[in-house]
């Protein structure tokens, strides 16, 4: 075991269905319009999956092209952390069928739940096992199938939400894509107001739960809106100032896909422009927790992450749970 790795990420890469879900698909679903979920949402469409594909067979996907952007075998795989709320089941761990669909017969295995700021707690724990040197080589996964628990009856949340996955392998191999620090928060009296109430030990799967619509996501949209605009701007802010660098020193600001708005006014309170920030809920809504490494992959494509630049991760949601984490590119 060799100490004090410096924990890097050596691969990236993305999955999205091929299924496009228009604003104009979801106009002939339910009573609302193009121009109302681009003007609350900034969201155009979004990806869905269809003949059978599941989060496994998404994350499989993104997996292997990570793999393959590192340079890494199957084999030298020692852990896979993957973060999703629409597991394949609710056990065995996700993480087990990418395990076994990729062959990483090596690797232990084991889910992250924190709702949209899974993937920073994953990454965050794939980052520690590496910089301790507990482990080599963990690959970090966010997955999710939303459109599994989405009620396509419910205007107020069905417009939001896509599926997808991304991965990123870490190493400990040294100082490029160094992840310097990462900061996990939550604050569980407000647990209730972004959840699927039914499936668990407090709602078993019954009759009445299926009538009563509980398998699907319910939120409170007002108060998860206003909560994630100022837990995002505090966050930023305690971030900056904990690894000594001034806001103006980021070069960008990658943020999970929640809303638009969200991520405009996040931006106006902590004074930086939009063009430090990246981009795509028009194309993608809001995949949960991997909106996060999707964004990395199109960022990195797009030439948005320059040798050296200092770029922050930065997630909010259910739980409520909040993360961030800061890279040297
Ligand atoms: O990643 C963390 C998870 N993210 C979230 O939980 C999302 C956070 N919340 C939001 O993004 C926003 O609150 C929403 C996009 C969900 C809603 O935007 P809003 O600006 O807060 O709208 P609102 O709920 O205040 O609704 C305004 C109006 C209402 O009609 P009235 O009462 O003014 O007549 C709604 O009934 O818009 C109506 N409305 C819709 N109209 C057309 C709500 N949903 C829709 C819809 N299409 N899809």
């Amino acid at each position: 075991m060799q100490l004090n790795q410096r924990a890097s990420i050596t691969g990236i890469g993305s999955y999205l269905p091929s299924k496009i879900l228009t604003n104009y698909d979801l106009e002939k679903m339910v009573d609302t319009s193009d121009d109302w979920i681009i003007q609350r949402t900034g969201i155009k469409e979004r990806r869905i999956v269809e003949n059978g594909e599941i989060t496994s067979d998404l994350a499989t996907q993104a997996s292997l092209r990570a793999m393959e952007d590192a340079g890494v075998s199957p084999k030298d795989i020692d852990m896979i952390i993957t973060s999703t709320s629409t597991p394949d089941h609710i056990f065995p761990s996700t993480s087990c069928y990418i395990q076994q669909k990729i062959g990483a017969i090596k690797a232990g295995t084991c889910d992250i739940l924190a709702a949209c700021a899974g993937f920073i707690y994953a990454m965050s724990i794939g980052q520690s096992l590496v910089n301790s040197g507990a482990m080599k080589t963990v690959l970090v996964v966010g997955a999710e199938c939303l459109s599994k628990i989405i009620d396509y009856t419910d205007r107020t949340t069905c417009v939001l939400f896509g599926d997808g996955a991304g991965a990123v392998i870490i190493q400990g191999s040294g100082t490029l894509h160094e992840i310097l620090s990462s900061s996990l928060a939550a604050d569980g009296s407000q647990a209730d107001v972004l959840i699927v109430p039914g499936g668990g030990s407090k709602n078993p799967a019954s009759l009445e739960t299926i009538q009563q619509r509980m398998h699907y996501i319910q939120f409170k949209g007002k108060e998860v809106f206003k909560l994630a605009i100022n837990n995002m701007r505090n966050l930023i802010i305690e971030t900056a100032e904990k690894n000594g660098f001034k806001l103006s020193d980021i070069d960008l600001i990658i943020p999970h896909q929640s809303n638009l708005r969200i991520i405009e006014a996040t931006m106006e309170k902590i004074g930086l422009p939009m063009e430090k920030v990246f981009v795509n809920i028009e194309k993608y809504g809001n995949t949960s927790s991997a909106s996060i490494p999707i964004a990395i992959d199109e960022a990195r494509k797009e030439g948005r992450l320059s040798e050296g630049a200092l770029v922050m991760l930065v997630a909010f949601g259910g739980g409520l749970t909040w993360g961030s984490s800061v890279i040297r590119w």
